[in-house]
């Protein structure tokens, strides 16, 4: 099969290390078919899907429901995340020997691990069976420079999510130009936008602090862009449930900043995932020499106003419904087969 791809651009498909599936428990908000439909349509062929569940993902039964469910959809490549620690409760390393058969990747995401003990212990084991922790930070410096100080000393493997400060940057580039090594994310949202007054976490902050971050990816100290495509129903949000659905835009949200900061689309590239698979030690693109590919074919011209009414995510909770981005998604190819057409 042949594609016309005159005028667009072919890069590899996108992979989120950070997506928020809420099945099982919450499939009101989002479920595996909805969610893994609406990264296709982002341009994402490879998924890390959060552990925050109901029940949470802390358990082989968990883990095989998500895994099972996701191979029948033969939708995106679904990586699902454990919990660092039983029931997110913070105080007890879920089992280890157990969940590693499954993944490796493990994050209590949604909530902050607070005690160093189990920080400590997490990081000592991640280097025994060389898997990812996956760090939400709340507060954020605090917490930031309260691991990155524990992995100095210990060593391990951690990726710090969704960073939104100035404040933490300047901490990312010290531990790095010291040569501790970890790797970090920052979302579409805290990048696109400031002083935006909405409930996710982190905080929309300040220009200074998105300066900084554009900056930080300019210098080459952000290693990933992650979606944390966090949908909730509009009644949750109207209780205060923090998070922004935005898998199907997120490429183009990213796109405009780099667009208006002269930004390359190969840093872009680099970034949503070249970077990841090299993380997750996964292939990039090509698959198979030949014609096995996990491509995204999108078109840099075209600019359209983001409309949650179009979304196929369960999840309309996006403060940027209305505003104009640019680039869009033509196609999205995953090992050769086309799984999403928009020609
Ligand atoms: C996330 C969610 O809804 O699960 N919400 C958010 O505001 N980002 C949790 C998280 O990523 O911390
Ligand atoms: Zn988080
Ligand atoms: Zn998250």
């Amino acid at each position: 099969q042949t594609i016309d791809g005159e005028g667009y651009t072919l890069l590899p498909s996108f992979i989120d290390m950070h997506t928020h599936l809420r099945d099982p428990g919450y499939t009101y908000k989002e479920d595996l078919e909805t969610g893994q439909r609406a990264a296709i349509k982002g341009g994402y062929t490879t998924l890390c899907a959060m552990a925050n569940t109901n029940p949470v993902c802390d358990n082989k039964e968990i883990i095989e429901y998500v895994i099972n469910k996701s191979k029948k959809l033969n939708l995106c490549d679904v990586i699902q995340i454990s919990s660092l620690t039983k029931n997110l409760d913070g105080n007890e390393i879920v089992d280890i020997d157990e969940m590693i058969k499954y993944t490796n990747l493990f994050s209590d995401d949604g909530k902050t691990v607070f005690d160093e003990n189990i920080m400590k212990e997490a990081l000592k084991l991640s280097q025994k069976y060389n898997f990812k922790i996956l760090t939400h930070c709340d507060p954020e410096v605090d917490i930031v420079k309260s691991d990155l100080n524990l992995l100095e000393s210990i060593g391990g493997n951690l990726h710090i999510c969704h960073i939104s400060l100035k404040e933490t940057l300047r901490l990312i580039e010290e531990f790095k130009n010291k040569n501790v090594r970890f790797t970090c994310e920052v979302t579409p949202h805290h990048i696109f936008s400031y002083d935006l007054d909405y409930r996710v976490n982190p905080s929309i902050a300040s220009i200074q602090d998105v300066n900084a971050l554009i900056q930080g990816i300019k210098d080459g100290y952000i290693d990933v862009i992650g979606t944390d495509h966090a949908p909730h129903s509009k009644e949750d949000k109207t209780k205060g449930s923090p998070g922004i659905s935005l898998i199907e835009v997120a490429f183009s949200m990213i796109y405009k900043v780099f667009k208006e900061k002269n930004i390359s689309i190969n840093k872009l590239s680099e970034l949503m995932s070249y970077n990841p698979s090299q993380i997750l030690n996964l292939n990039c693109g090509l698959i198979k020499e030949g014609y096995e590919g996990n491509l995204v074919l999108v078109d840099l011209d075209s600019a359209y106003y983001i409309d949650t009414n179009n979304f196929i995510s369960k999840g309309k909770n996006n403060p940027f419904d209305g505003i104009k981005v640019y680039g869009e998604v033509k196609i999205t190819v995953k090992r050769g087969r086309i799984i999403y057409d928009n020609r």
